[in-house]
């Protein structure tokens, strides 16, 4: 019998064991200043190329003046109590019809958080007798709630068609025998590769087998699209993605989420979905913020297109000089190199340090080991500038890697 404390206390996790050395620089950095490509990290201005405010609306003045007006006059209280019971108002409900005639659905439900919108979404909708069929590479949020499901759950390689086809066909013969239904889950945008997920193939397979779709658009809420209305957009698909989820945390630069579909469906989410029924109300300044940025992210293309002039010239860039950015088809821009984690950790460091660019860094076990990954996000307020500048710099540190001269036993300790 061991004592759980002790326990915790011998091993601290894949990320925790690190913490002595990378807490407050490589993990919880603090970037102070005001939400831009520029930011202060560690008393001195750096290019920062790793917050999700892909639209620039975090500080756009008209979002900024509604924040403050809305949190002065409401409190951050308002309203008291979940919605069923307390917490209902007429802003949260236009909000959720904005939503809805934006994504094209018929009803919306907002979501506090994201993440835990998703995972009690996937809860709601699927009992034990239920099948739910999965990407490899899906968020943690769609991972999670998939462990919570009582029932039988295949998962298939990323964005493999062939693979998933043979899934639905296990899964098929196991409802026929269960009785239940078949949920299918996948990203619009995978947040780390950056790379679409095939809603078009996966739409086409509802002629062959009987599935509901369910999409996590975090990342192509706001950036992808004619409109922005997403990946179901861009792909022309969007009648056949059943369940959209949208976070307000990245192109909407807020907190909050939600969810489009049918009108029985949200109806459905409403009376029977935990995180809400169990939680309060999403505050108001939230609720006028996000009528605020929704207004700009559908009449100020400027933003989007602003976003994609950097996305491309930063992608396009990367490319002539001879990097590897994947099969990226979003803003998500990873750049992938070959090295260890401790060289990684002195890659990071000189870039920070010595070419003043804030970007992260992924390695094992998010990538495989060997490789670097360094992940960069364009937005809308970043300039060409910053492009041609973080390219050549890129350049500096990738010969510098190949030189060996971050050869390393440990990782950079910045304690
Ligand atoms: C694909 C995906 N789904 C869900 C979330 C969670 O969103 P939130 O930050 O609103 O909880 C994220 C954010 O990291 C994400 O990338």
């Amino acid at each position: 019998m061991t004592d759980l404390f002790d326990k915790i206390s011998k091993n601290r996790g894949p990320l925790g064991m690190h913490a002595k050395e990378s807490h407050g620089y490589f993990t919880f950095p603090k970037l102070e200043g005001e939400i831009s490509n520029r930011m202060i990290f560690r008393g001195k201005e750096k290019l920062v190329w790793s917050l999700n405010n892909y639209l620039g609306l975090a500080n756009h003045p008209e979002v900024r003046k509604i924040d403050g007006e809305a949190s002065v006059h409401y409190g951050l209280g308002t309203p008291m109590g979940a919605r069923m019971m307390s917490g209902e108002t007429d802003r949260h409900t236009l909000l959720e019809q904005q939503l809805a005639a934006f994504e094209q659905k018929e009803d919306a439900i907002l979501l506090n958080y994201g993440y835990q919108g998703m995972v009690s979404a996937i809860d709601c909708l699927v009992d034990r007798h239920d099948i739910i069929v999965y990407d490899s590479e899906s968020h943690a949020c769609i991972i999670d709630g998939v462990r919570l499901h009582m029932g039988k759950r295949f998962v298939y390689p990323h964005n493999d068609i062939n693979n998933l086809v043979k899934q639905l066909e296990r899964a098929t013969k196991l409802a026929e025998e269960t009785g239940g239904a078949i949920l299918v889950i996948t990203e619009g945008v995978f947040g780390m590769s950056g790379d679409q997920g095939k809603l078009k193939e996966i739409v086409a397979l509802k002629s062959k087998f009987s599935f509901r779709l369910f999409v996590d658009d975090a990342h192509g809420f706001g950036t992808m699209g004619k409109t922005g209305a997403g990946t179901g957009e861009e792909q022309g698909v969007q009648d056949g993605v059943d369940i959209y989820f949208g976070t307000f945390a990245k192109s909407m630069a807020l907190i909050g989420g939600f969810i489009a579909s049918d009108a029985q469906i949200i109806e459905y989410f409403k009376y029977n979905m935990r995180s809400q029924i169990f939680a309060k109300s999403l505050p108001m300044p939230l609720v006028e913020g996000a009528i605020k940025r929704l207004e700009l992210l559908k009449n100020q293309p400027q933003l989007k297109n602003n976003l994609w002039k950097i996305v491309n010239a930063l992608q396009n860039g990367l490319k002539q000089a001879g990097f590897d950015i994947g099969k990226t088809q979003s803003p998500v821009t990873p750049v992938y190199l070959n090295g260890t984690i401790p060289e990684a950790t002195k890659l990071i460091y000189d870039l920070r340090e010595n070419y003043d660019i804030f970007c992260s860094m992924v390695v094992y076990p998010v990538v495989p080991k060997g490789i670097i990954m360094l992940r960069l996000i364009p937005t809308a307020v970043h300039t060409l500038e910053d492009v041609k500048y973080t390219i050549e710099s890129f350049g500096k540190i990738k010969s510098k890697l190949l030189n060996g001269e971050y050869k390393a036993e440990k990782i950079v300790d910045v304690n």
